[in-house]
């Protein structure tokens, strides 16, 4: 015991008197630490990559000022490896950022429908050549064509256990999914190394790049496998794993919408509540936390949920100091070994420097540093040795998480929806508030809309809903003429329009429309062939017409479209006006280029209409009529600006 006091005492002498002061620059001795690897292929422009591993690495060395690791880049074209190892955290980003883009580019179009990487054997030299307890990230668009080499594949599995390297697939690719076959020996090694698989394109960043963080600042052999499960959770699971020795550090990373809760040998719990980010994403989600000084004894961990469980838990031993310093040595800010207990001064989390010198770091710099803004909703203000979020209207401040969306629907006294309405969050700070069936307004007030409580009206009237009351229109007095000659049946495209001339949309209609040409138009009964009516998708109507006496009528209006004639249907309403034209009421249509067709109803072929007569539909028939020009006002409509058409006299 003494002897150790006085050696510690010793070594704190001798680092001071080799320079351990503020002012004569390099302090401490150098330290192995965790060595990192990248395989990749050439396929991609590593931007991204590049950029986090940049930020990742400045991170760890301004904490770590004097560890040194291994970089190791290992880019892979079908069987070849190229390799490049350095010391040196510039050479090393340097060699991930991809040549010219051309280049990338050329590789990725000829190789991504074609499987022909061996990344197995890219990963059995990653194991090869990275010291033990390596980081490795592999980055790929998911193509493993040497899976089934089992020779390969057992050397892959010696090695993993041999080195303890931690392997993480970052798959980058929307273009490609991975066989199941293949997929499967991504899980196994991800699980076996008790690294991961993760989809990039539904990452989350922030925890990517701040587990590489804490996996970097990480001594060697500093690091037990306490807990490895992938399993299915029904309803509540619940597992007993070991602490067995003092530990700084758990790291728990776990995947999939599950709640989960720790209970110390103490009865001391710990909850991790991953809803969060589920439900920004709605997809597969990963993340990880860290449980500081943990327990030494039986931990149980419960799980709550219905989901895959996707569980890793890591031990940092770490709280040894070994003799090197003291805390009073250190600045007021840093620990003898905090993070990992690499047995000298290190800055506490939020400080940077050697340890003699601790600086604030100034977390709202970085993106990776500060979890505010990760889902938009607010922004970071920086402390002394830590930070906070101010928050925007809508987000609320959980430190784990940053500022995350409230969900006003949960409570009615976090929104102003009327109580019958519906209420709808939306993951970016808002909600939407919507009267249900039955009811009208504006979602803040809603009241019975007595349009849709039976039928007050009668069949031959509409009914409207305002504010207060509710009226009884009749269509056919009552619409808007639409006179497009665009939206003729015999439109059909050829080469002579313009893109411009050609298309229309049918998306502002709302209410009830009469359509006219030289005649009175009608939506055809039968289905257009597309490319017809100015639209790439004509819409017709599945049902026959009216006549006068069977009042408004309910069909259904097709849209002719890739999967049949009857694609997107939708409901339309007809009424036979006594004058013989048809009143359509109609809703848009937010699919493009749709749009109604319409046809002559003055089916003329096969009568022969004398000279004064004219072809029409009378009480549903159609016929050569004559139209009543004498002006008196029993004849003349609203809507209608002719004489009615009527029978003609007989001769
Ligand atoms: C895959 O690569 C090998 C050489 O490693 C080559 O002989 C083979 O033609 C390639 N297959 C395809 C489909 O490109
Ligand atoms: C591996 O799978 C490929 C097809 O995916 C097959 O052609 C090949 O024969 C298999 N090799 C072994 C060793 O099973
Ligand atoms: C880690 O452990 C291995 C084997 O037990 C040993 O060879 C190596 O020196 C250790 N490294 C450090 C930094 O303690
Ligand atoms: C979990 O359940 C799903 C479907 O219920 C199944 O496809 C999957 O293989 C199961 N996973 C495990 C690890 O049991
Ligand atoms: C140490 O950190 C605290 C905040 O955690 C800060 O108030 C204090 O000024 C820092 N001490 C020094 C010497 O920088
Ligand atoms: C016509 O109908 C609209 C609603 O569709 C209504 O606001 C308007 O008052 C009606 N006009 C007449 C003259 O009835
Ligand atoms: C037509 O449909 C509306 C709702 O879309 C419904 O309220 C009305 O009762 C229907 N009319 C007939 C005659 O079926
Ligand atoms: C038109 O409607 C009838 C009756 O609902 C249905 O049987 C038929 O399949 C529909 N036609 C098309 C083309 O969808
Ligand atoms: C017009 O009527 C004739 C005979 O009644 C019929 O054969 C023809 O299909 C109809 N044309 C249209 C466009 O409805």
């Amino acid at each position: 015991m003494r002897g150790r006091m006085s050696l510690s005492f010793l070594l704190v002498l001798l680092c001071a008197s080799n320079g351990w002061t503020r002012n004569e620059g390099y302090h401490c001795k150098q330290k192995e630490g965790t060595s990192l690897t990248v395989l990749k292929d050439k396929t991609l422009v590593y931007r991204s990559l590049s950029y986090g591993l940049k930020k990742v690495l400045n991170s760890v060395s301004t904490r770590l000022p004097c560890i040194k690791r291994q970089y190791t880049t290992i880019t892979l074209d079908r069987t070849e490896t190229n390799e490049t190892i350095t010391n040196n955290k510039s050479d090393f980003l340097q060699s991930i950022t991809g040549k010219s883009w051309y280049d990338a580019y050329y590789y990725y179009y000829k190789h991504m429908l074609i499987c022909n990487q061996s990344l197995l054997y890219g990963l059995k030299r990653a194991l090869e050549i990275s010291p033990s307890e390596s980081l490795i990230l592999v980055y790929t668009f998911g193509c493993m064509a040497d899976y089934n080499d089992t020779r390969l594949l057992s050397e892959v599995y010696t090695l993993l256990e041999e080195k303890k390297s931690q392997v993480y697939f970052l798959w980058y690719t929307w273009y490609r999914t991975i066989k199941a076959s293949q997929k499967d020996v991504f899980n196994e090694i991800a699980s076996l190394s008790y690294g991961g698989f993760i989809d990039m394109r539904m990452i989350d960043y922030y925890e990517l790049w701040r587990s590489s963080v804490l996996l970097l600042s990480k001594p060697l052999n500093s690091t037990l496998h306490l807990l490895n499960i992938c399993l299915n959770v029904t309803d509540e699971y619940t597992e007993v794993f070991s602490v067995p020795i003092s530990l700084s550090y758990l790291l728990i990373t776990r995947d999939e919408r599950v709640i989960l809760k720790f209970t110390d040998p103490n009865g001391n719990t710990f909850a991790i509540d991953n809803t969060y980010y589920y439900s920004y994403y709605n997809y597969y989600v990963r993340s990880s936390s860290l449980i500081k000084t943990p327990a030494v004894g039986s931990w149980i961990l419960t799980a709550q949920g219905k989901s895959l469980l996707s569980v890793q838990i890591l031990g940092f031993t770490g709280l040894d100091k070994s003799g090197n310093c003291l805390d009073s040595d250190c600045h007021p800010n840093a620990t003898c070994s905090e993070f990992g207990g690499y047995g000298e001064c290190t800055c506490k989390e939020g400080f940077a420097g050697d340890g003699i010198t601790c600086n604030d770091i100034d977390e709202c710099q970085d993106d990776y540093t500060n979890n505010c803004d990760y889902y938009y909703g607010g922004s970071c203000v920086n402390t002394i040795g830590s930070y906070t979020c101010n928050c925007s209207r809508g987000y609320k401040y959980i430190s784990e998480f940053g500022c995350v969306d409230i969900d006003e629907c949960a409570d009615s006294s976090l929104n102003d929806c009327d109580p019958v309405a519906i209420c709808k969050n939306f993951d970016y700070g808002s909600y939407t508030c919507t009267c249900p069936y039955g009811y009208y307004g504006d979602g803040r007030h809603c009241e019975v809309n007595e349009c849709q409580q039976g039928t007050p009206c009668g069949s031959n009237e509409d009914c409207v809903k305002y504010i207060g009351s509710y009226s009884c229109n009749d269509p056919c007095s009552n619409h808007t003429v639409l006179n497009d000659p665009w939206r003729s049946t015999s439109n059909i495209y050829n080469s002579s329009y313009s893109w411009y001339d050609w298309y229309h949309c049918d998306y502002e209609l709302s209410g009830w429309y009469r359509f006219k040409g030289e005649y009175d138009q009608q939506i055809p009964e039968h289905c257009v062939a597309e490319n017809s009516c100015g639209a790439d998708f004509p819409i017709w109507m599945n049902g026959s017409h009216p006549t006068v006496s069977d009042g408004i009528v309910n069909r259904t209006a097709c849209s002719n479209w890739y999967a049949g004639c009857c694609t997107i249907p939708n409901n339309i309403s007809v009424k036979m006006c006594p004058e013989g034209f048809y009143v359509y009421k109609l809703q848009s249509r937010p699919i493009c280029y749709s749009a109604y067709c319409t046809e002559s109803n003055h089916n003329c072929s096969g009568l022969d209409c004398t000279p004064g007569e004219e072809c029409g539909i009378v009480d549903g028939v159609h016929g050569c009529y004559c139209r009543d020009s004498s002006n008196t006002t029993d004849v003349m409509q609203q809507g209608s600006a002719e004489g009615k058409l009527k029978r003609c006299p007989r001769e």
